[in-house]
């Protein structure tokens, strides 16, 4: 429903798009088919002054052609702009488009994770040199509120922990491999078949873009620069059939997590695939959904959960920015700058603390589990469960006969390494043990 006597006759907010694909189209339908609203929100019409895309010439359903440019840096150099929407991701020319367009006095709203996880201290700064916004919802889990829920509803709280399924590829995948039983290659392919995953998924199955995430979570949760490559990354495409059962055995599943948490000598950002209870709210996260777990000192345990890609829901990020900063300039302010006076240190994961979960087989003799129990006492490191499934008869193998499946007290990553770098290769020990970190128990 529309007000629609709301907006003043004044000049409206000129908007500059960079990028017309699957996000950026329907950011621009939705700029021309909701402008009633908008303008209402707002207090001045926001209008769309010119798209820039690689295409011109090519029919776009729905909107003018006379808007469309292949030149973006013409387009943002333009006095009638006011905000730059900043939609064709990777770093460059991102970042040269989008320096000018802060150096001309634009706002900007970008969707491009890749760019502020690498230079977003910078783009900041110039952004606040100049008194404009850069706004982001849209870089971390698409649709899911997140940034301004860490940037502005919980500023005055303090964050412990951020935990975040910020891939849907890799979650839909992780799923696809506990509900079907299908292997990771098989579970690739039909993720690439549905379009969630690229023709190349190096970037979400290696980890590349949760990290790029997990920076920008971290650096909003504990006011502290961290970039993507500071994050600690390992994908997905080691997890076998084997890892995702024996999850099951301990009533888990298998997710890549961000994990961003704050410990007394530093802060920390990891990627990784880990062990979660099903019962957590983030075990049950399926198919290619995203949601991050917020645990805060005063607030508690918070849960967002939502699409985190596609071109609506990341659309409606994108103008939740829009609105917002074109209020802001209605008003004559900018938005919260970046905050990152903490400066905390930023831990290598050798100094992480968490649980694991290690499978090994050994050979089932007497002494064996004595002697694995003391490599792991002598690192200091405390075992909470130990279970070992024994084979008999016909089915044993030359002696390595059992299945030792360990689960760690939190324990410092450096030390459960120089357990399982112990274990590898000693003479009671088949294969090189299989280690899972375990998160939310
Ligand atoms: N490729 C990402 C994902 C979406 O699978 O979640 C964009 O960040």
């Amino acid at each position: 429903m529309t007000n629609t006597t709301g907006p003043a006759s004044a000049q409206p907010i000129r908007v500059a798009l960079l990028g017309c694909g699957v996000v950026g189209s329907q950011v621009a339908r939705m700029i021309e088919s909701r402008s009633d609203d908008v303008a209402a929100r707002v207090g001045r019409r926001v209008e769309l002054a010119g798209i820039a895309v690689a295409h011109p010439d090519r029919p776009r359903q729905g909107l003018d052609s006379r808007l469309f440019t292949d030149d973006p840096t013409g387009l943002v150099n333009r006095d009638d702009i006011d905000i730059v929407i900043e939609l064709i991701g990777g770093i460059d020319p991102a970042r040269q488009l989008l320096t000018a367009a802060l150096e001309k006095g634009h706002s900007v709203v970008t969707a491009n994770k890749a760019l502020l996880a690498t230079h977003g201290t910078e783009l900041h700064a110039v952004a606040e040199d100049h008194g404009v916004d850069l706004y982001y919802e849209a870089a971390v889990a698409g649709a899911i509120p997140i940034v301004r829920p860490l940037r502005e509803s919980l500023v005055g709280d303090q964050i412990t922990r951020v935990m975040g399924i910020v891939n849907g590829t890799t979650n839909y995948i992780l799923d696809q491999m506990t509900t079907t039983g299908a292997g990771f290659d098989d579970a690739l392919a039909q993720a690439q078949a549905k379009g969630y995953a690229e023709a190349d998924p190096t970037a979400d199955v290696e980890g590349y873009d949760a990290a790029a995430k997990a920076a920008l979570l971290s650096t909003l949760a504990f006011h502290t620069r961290m970039r993507g490559d500071q994050v600690y990354r390992e994908g997905i495409t080691a997890i076998t059939r084997e890892d995702i059962a024996a999850a099951r055995d301990m009533d888990c599943v298998i997710k890549l997590l961000a994990v961003c948490q704050a410990s007394p000598d530093g802060i920390s950002a990891r990627v990784h695939p880990a062990l979660v209870p099903a019962a957590h709210p983030l075990g049950g996260v399926s198919g290619a959904f995203n949601a991050v777990f917020v645990e805060a000192r005063e607030a508690g345990h918070l849960m967002f959960l939502g699409p985190g890609a596609g071109g609506s829901p990341t659309a409606s990020a994108v103008m939740g920015d829009l609105v917002t900063v074109a209020r802001n300039l209605v008003r004559g302010v900018a938005g919260p700058p970046q905050d990152v006076y903490g400066e905390f240190p930023i831990l290598p994961i050798a100094e992480v603390h968490t649980r694991f979960h290690l499978r090994l087989q050994v050979r089932d003799e007497p002494g064996v589990l004595a002697e694995v129990a003391k490599i792991f006492a002598s690192h200091g490191v405390s075992l909470q469960t130990v279970q070992q499934s024994a084979v008999e008869g016909n089915d044993r193998v030359d002696g390595w006969s059992a299945t030792l499946k360990i689960l760690t007290h939190e324990a410092r990553e450096c030390d459960v390494k120089e357990c399982v770098d112990e274990l590898t290769g000693h003479h009671y020990v088949n294969s090189d043990p299989r280690v899972i970190r375990v998160e939310g128990m």
